[in-house]
């Protein structure tokens, strides 16, 4: 058969375009959306693929994420996700930024019209808030559309490789062994991957945790103050509305059918890195009262009292270090996703980053075949160490964006206060970025040129940019010295 072409490809975009088989056969451990997109890429791909989850269902938790145009441009081959996301997602949105206090700063906009204003294409928008929820339905739906079984109740404890047979493994909790050509670590944060890379980066306190709560919009019945200065725009139009505090900052969203709300502020004690980590509104209240500066507008404190029980979660703020490696010795072990590179929720990039990781990961195991896997993993790594780093610096630069605002700058500039979404990360296309890539990427492996320094290959990083390795360290340094986070040489706007 033929090699399909980009431009086939793109030709047919509405088409699932289903890839010869190949006879690469795939261990996926994890369902996040890392583990379920490497699921739905690589059996488009040609590959026979196993998927392996912990827990014993799936786990529909979680409120709201930002997704980048980046990742979703994959839907163009799942005609039915494409369908389902364009009518989940937010319909004529608009923003509007506050002080903590209540005081609005930015009056109610338009999304559209804000990013026409940046001279972008309001029907392509740079990225787009949504619900984990449905979001992470939506993607189970078409994985069991294409009669992928996920297994569940595999507490995956450990990974292997035998160069020998040239497969991997993993060993469950029960004692269970399975094996494959290539074993996908998407076990997100901790993964127990870590041991065959070769560690574990540390995960060091940044002493901040969010408070996360979304629920049904009929709570906010309870409270008039609450739900008029929640409400939609001209009673149909879902809003984001940012609260900003010298030291904290919220995020709130008002949708036809849910509220939610999300809050940054200092550690309390009871955080945990742990989505089912709940805790009550009367905790929330309470150290609200003690934040030390001036006091949160008192509306905002009753929309906290309007939070049904057991819905808040207070999610600890870990940082960690891009990791030296991501895979085993021999290649054979790979980790994508949140087990490769986590992320601060201000870079808007965990969920984003996650799923260009298994479009680039599935394309060139494609484009490899069987007979050139560990070569196909070295390809993929080049194409997304430097630009997921460089995403992971954003999340420092984008938290001090939202805690420390300086409000004059933002009086004559609302961008200012709006976190930093670049166009080297949205214009990217990680799919056709590795089928235009893979060829020439071997080729600079083969001399050792880096990709950084890989002049055959046009950058999916901020252009000009050459990897040096960072650290969190340095960034605490830099903060506690009163500098901004040095996010390095080359065009990051
Ligand atoms: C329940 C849940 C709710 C979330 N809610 C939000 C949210 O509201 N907002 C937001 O910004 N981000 C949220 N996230 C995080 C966000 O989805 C991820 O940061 C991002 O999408 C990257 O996903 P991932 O697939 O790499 O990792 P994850 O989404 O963390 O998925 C990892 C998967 O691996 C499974 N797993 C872990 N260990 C093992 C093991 N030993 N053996 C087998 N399977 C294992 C987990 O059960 C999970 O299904 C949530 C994640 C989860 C799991
Ligand atoms: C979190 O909740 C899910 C779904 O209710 C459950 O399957 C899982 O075991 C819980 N995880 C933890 C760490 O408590
Ligand atoms: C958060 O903690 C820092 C450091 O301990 C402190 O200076 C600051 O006042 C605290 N902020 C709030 C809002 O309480």
């Amino acid at each position: 058969m033929a090699p399909i072409s980009d431009a086939d490809l793109n030709n047919n975009s509405q088409q699932t375009r289903e890839y010869p088989k190949n006879g690469v056969d795939v261990i996926i451990v994890g369902t996040g959306l890392a583990g379920l997109t490497a699921a739905l890429e690589c059996h488009r791909k040609g590959m026979n693929v196993r998927v392996f989850e912990k827990n014993d269902t799936i786990n529909t938790a979680g409120d709201m994420f930002f997704m980048g145009l980046s990742s979703t441009v994959i839907f163009k081959h799942w005609p039915e996700m494409k369908k389902e996301f364009d009518s989940i997602g937010l319909h004529d949105a608009y923003i509007e930024t506050r002080k903590h206090s209540g005081e609005v700063m930015v009056p109610p906009m338009r999304v559209r019209d804000r990013l026409a204003a940046q001279g972008l294409n309001p029907s392509t928008p740079p990225g787009t808030f949504q619900m984990r929820p449905l979001i992470y339905k939506m993607f189970v739906k078409q994985v069991e559309r294409i009669g992928i079984k996920v297994q569940f109740g595999k507490n995956v404890v450990d990974y292997y490789e035998d160069e020998e047979t040239g497969k991997a493994g993993i060993t469950t909790k029960d004692g269970e062994k399975f094996e494959a050509d290539i074993v996908i670590a998407a076990d997100g944060v901790g993964s127990k991957s870590q041991r065959v890379v070769g560690g574990q980066v540390r995960a060091i306190q940044s002493g901040r945790a969010m408070w996360r709560a979304a629920f049904p919009i009929e709570n906010l019945d309870q409270d008039e103050e609450v739900k008029k200065t929640f409400c939609m725009i001209d009673g149909s139009k879902p809003i984001v509305r940012t609260f900003l505090a010298p030291d904290a900052y919220a995020l709130c969203l008002t949708r036809p059918d849910l509220m939610i709300w999300i809050m940054n502020h200092n550690t309390t004690g009871s955080e945990e890195e742990n989505w089912n980590n709940t805790i009550d509104k009367e905790e929330v209240l309470e150290h609200m009262e003690k934040m030390s500066g001036p006091q949160w507008a008192p509306v905002f404190k009753k929309l906290v009292a309007c939070t049904p029980k057991d819905t808040i979660i207070n999610f600890n703020l870990l940082w960690r270090n891009p990791q030296p490696t991501w895979t085993s010795p021999k290649s054979r072990v790979i980790q994508i996703g949140d087990a490769a590179h986590s992320f601060l929720p201000a870079s808007g990039n965990g969920a984003t980053q996650a799923i260009e990781d298994a479009i680039s990961l599935a394309t060139c195991l494609q484009l490899g075949g069987k007979d050139n896997i560990p070569q196909a993993v070295n390809a993929h790594i080049r194409f997304r160490f430097v630009r997921t780093a460089c995403a992971q610096k954003i999340g420092f630069s984008n938290a001090e964006l939202l805690q420390e605002t300086k409000w004059d700058q933002v009086k004559l500039d609302p961008k200012k206060s709006v976190p930093k979404m670049p166009k080297w990360i949205w214009s990217h296309d990680p799919e056709i970025y590795a089928q235009e890539n893979y060829a020439k990427s071997l080729e600079s492996m083969k001399k050792g040129i880096p990709h950084d320094a890989d002049d055959s290959i046009p950058p999916n990083y901020p252009p000009g940019y050459k990897f040096e390795p960072w650290s969190i360290e340095q960034i605490i340094e830099d903060k506690n010295n009163g500098r901004e986070t040095d996010l390095g040489p080359g065009d990051w706007s």
